[in-house]
């Protein structure tokens, strides 16, 4: 059976799937929006998972477009996928690194056997990544990437947070 994309407005921190992807920043130390609600609502186990990465492969941080999982703490999940997006530039395309966020995300999720997976918009909040693009390109990557998997998760859930992200997801999805 192939994998079901879906898009939900809601709160990430409140998606029971196997696995969390987290808007994070390099430092991998917490901040705001996505960031800030995995957090606060996952608990410190996941802070502490993070500083272990800090202390060890991730010495210097995790770089843009890369992706890294930790424990989920108290979420209703197995695990947070930590990925930095990058910062909208409108004088440098940084689309693959966005577009990276989404392929590192999917492949750390299918070594950890993660069948159910939930993105929130990244880049789109502090980054500042206009809305539109993102979802173009976060749906695009998502869908060529299954495409050569077409089996590997049960399901991929977009999680916005407003009407805007949320009609600029259900334009991205009604592309072929
Ligand atoms: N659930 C789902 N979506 C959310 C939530 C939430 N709880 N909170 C915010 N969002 C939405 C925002 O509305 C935005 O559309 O997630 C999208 C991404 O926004 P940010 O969280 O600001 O992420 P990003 O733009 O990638 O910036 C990352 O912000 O929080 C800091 O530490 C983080 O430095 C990093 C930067």
């Amino acid at each position: 059976m192939s994998t079901t994309l879906t898009l939900i407005q809601g709160d990430i921190t409140e998606q029971t799937v196997d696995a969390v992807v987290n808007a994070a920043n390099s430092s991998l130390l917490g901040g705001g929006g996505v960031d800030g609600a995995i957090h606060r609502r996952g608990g410190p186990d996941i802070l502490d998972a993070c500083r272990a990465l800090r202390a060890g492969h991730y010495g210097r941080g995790l770089p843009t477009g890369q992706a890294v999982a930790t424990t989920a703490g108290r979420l209703p999940a197995r695990w947070v996928i930590h990925t930095v997006g990058p910062v909208h530039s409108s004088t440098e395309d940084r689309s693959a690194l966005l577009a990276s966020c989404y392929t590192e995300s999917l492949r750390a999720a299918a070594q950890l056997g993660a069948r159910t997976v939930a993105f929130p918009a990244i880049s789109t909040g502090v980054y500042r990544w206009p809305l539109a693009d993102a979802a173009r390109t976060a749906v695009a990557t998502v869908r060529a990437a299954l495409a050569t998997t077409p089996d590997a998760f049960d399901e991929i859930r977009f999680v916005v947070f407003d009407d805007r992200a949320r009609t600029a997801y259900e334009a991205a999805l009604a592309e072929d």
